[in-house]
């Protein structure tokens, strides 16, 4: 199991904003779809809300067993299904005993796409939840920022070191992207933060493949990496961010952001307009920014 579940089942505003949706969005007598339960916490959180019963799914098998357990120890097995099953496997009328009026899903990595969330949402909304159902989260939105972050780029970059050109290594750092935390490196945003993409739940097989926006260098510097980040839009009150504490100081999450890094840092002046484009690939975000990379 990665270990990265456990700062996220610690994370107090992921979970207090989950909590608060989920309240606010079931109804009593709900049917309800858990795509990913994990530990079972977000199921236990909408049988808490009133559901009917919740049926939860978890593709690996020493998880769903564990959040049986979990459940079970909280007296809600009477409430709560886990089927030890990757979402796209259920069947209905078997698994499911119709189409959920609510579907909640966290199966987001820092990157937003990387656990496959495309393929789960195409398949739900197709076969596995009413038409109309409430969904939580209801929308992502993704924001870019271009970055100056010496400490970020050698991370996963490398130039010169002792006079002496190390930087056909960079072919090994081929990655779309890395994960990183900014709090826990110097850094300066050279661009306003900008929303380019954003994403209605249900309506992901008509996500564009591609967006471009022109922003404006705001202070001039090197550009390191294009950072970007998410919110969550959880239901119409509540939205969880993962964007940088240097933007959102109470706002911290266990997922930090993403970065594309520039192998080559760019110069870039105030006033000077560059184009950020994004496309959307199945398993991640690719980004690209003109004239610089
Ligand atoms: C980010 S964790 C979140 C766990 C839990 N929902 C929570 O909020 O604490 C996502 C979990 O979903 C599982 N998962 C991802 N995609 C899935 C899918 N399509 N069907 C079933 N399980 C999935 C992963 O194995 C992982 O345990």
């Amino acid at each position: 199991v990665p270990g990265w579940h456990f700062p996220m089942m610690n994370d107090d505003r992921r979970n207090d904003a989950y909590a608060t949706a989920i309240k606010t969005t079931i109804r009593q007598g709900d049917l309800v779809l858990d795509i990913g339960t994990g530990s079972g916490l977000l199921a236990m959180m909408a049988a808490r809300a009133g559901a009917k019963h919740v049926v939860a799914c978890e593709e690996l098998a020493l998880v769903a067993h564990k959040a049986q357990e979990i459940i079970a120890n909280n007296h809600l097995q009477k409430m709560i299904t886990v089927l030890p099953k990757r979402s796209t496997h259920l069947v209905m009328g078997i698994d499911l005993p119709a189409p959920a009026d609510v579907l909640i899903t966290e199966i987001f990595d820092a990157a937003f796409l990387g656990e496959n969330l495309k393929e789960a949402l195409i398949d739900a909304s197709g076969r596995l939840v009413k038409p109309g159902a409430r969904v939580i989260p209801m929308a992502g939105k993704i924001y870019v920022g271009l970055l100056e972050s010496r400490a970020v780029h050698q991370q996963y970059a490398v130039g010169k070191v002792q006079e002496f050109d190390l930087s056909p290594y960079n072919e090994f750092s081929a990655d779309p992207y890395w994960q990183v935390n900014l709090k826990h490196f110097p850094h300066r945003f050279l661009t306003e933060p900008v929303q380019i993409l954003e994403l209605s739940m249900l309506d992901c097989a008509s996500w564009p493949s591609q967006a471009s926006l022109d922003a404006k260098v705001v202070q001039d510097g090197l550009c390191h990496a294009i950072c970007f980040w998410f919110d969550l839009i959880l239901s119409p009150e509540v939205t969880l961010s993962n964007a940088p504490d240097s933007m959102n100081p109470r706002q911290g999450t266990h997922w930090g952001q993403c970065v594309h890094i520039l192998h080559e840092p760019a110069v870039l002046r105030p006033d000077q307009t560059v184009t950020i484009r994004v496309f959307n690939r199945d398993r991640y975000f690719h980004f690209e920014c003109e004239p610089i990379s």
